[in-house]
């Protein structure tokens, strides 16, 4: 099979839908790849970030109207309707849809949110989401997922889990996927087990409580990416400015 090869950045657009209308959540970048500078196999997310200047206004408007808009008036669509993009020179792109939030895009998401987030979901329920806004913190928002020694691949189970206190005392919040409660306490029960997230005022600001907490977690064989948001961050370093509509 002969594929478009799409050179760009990677962006996880979701929006909320309610069969007519369309509330875009603020934009964030995962880290498929399981090791540093996107190297080695795919996994579920080894990481994501959430910044305003990951898309401007004018490119999520782009996406507004040429991805999703159309998606939703075809389909009548009501929930989270997340579009994987490749933001390419010629516009962007879709690689997948999915027909749910993303993980761990989501984590960033919840740190950055300002608003009640169950209106916004009652009035997509109930087909009355024109004129609903969320509110979004201007400081972006960093996960880093921990993982099974092996994950991707097979991995072992059953490690005890030691440090989420001191990390969620550094102010981060430690979203639990793959643990479960053992004999002597936390431990390990999937592939992707810890979601250390945190905020700052500035993108390096949330890199560096994201990865101080992720340092007081231990579990054996835990493995992480150490370069979380540092495309961005060399992006945003390289040419200053821009802003996006939805935070
Ligand atoms: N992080 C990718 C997904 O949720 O599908």
């Amino acid at each position: 099979m002969i594929e478009e090869f799409l050179r760009g950045e990677e962006v996880s657009f979701i929006a909320l839908c309610d069969g007519r209308d369309a509330l875009a959540l603020a934009p964030t970048q995962d880290h498929k790849a399981v090791f540093d500078g996107d190297r080695g196999p795919n996994t579920g997310g080894m990481g994501a970030y959430s910044d305003s200047r990951i898309l401007t206004e004018a490119e999520t408007n782009l996406v507004l109207e040429r991805v999703i808009y159309p998606t939703v008036e075809r389909t009548g669509f009501t929930g989270f309707l997340y579009a994987g993009l490749m933001m390419t020179a010629a516009g962007p792109k879709v690689l997948e849809f999915n027909v749910r939030l993303g993980d761990p895009e989501t984590q960033p998401l919840m740190h950055r949110m300002e608003s009640d987030f169950v209106p916004a979901l009652m009035a997509s329920a109930e087909g009355r989401l024109a004129g609903t806004r969320l509110e979004w913190k201007a400081g972006p928002s960093v996960c880093v997922v921990l993982a099974s020694h092996g994950y991707p691949g097979a991995y072992e189970t059953g490690k005890a889990i030691e440090g989420i206190e001191a990390a969620e005392a550094m102010g981060a919040t430690v979203f639990q996927a793959g643990t479960r409660m053992g004999a002597g306490g936390l431990e390990t029960a999937g592939g992707r087990v810890l979601g250390v997230t945190a905020s700052g005022a500035d993108l390096a600001g949330a890199l560096d409580a994201a990865y101080s907490a992720t340092r007081m977690i231990h579990f054996s064989g835990m493995h992480y990416r150490t370069d979380i948001g540092r495309k961005g961050l060399r992006r945003y370093n390289q040419n200053k400015g821009g802003s996006s509509s939805v935070g």
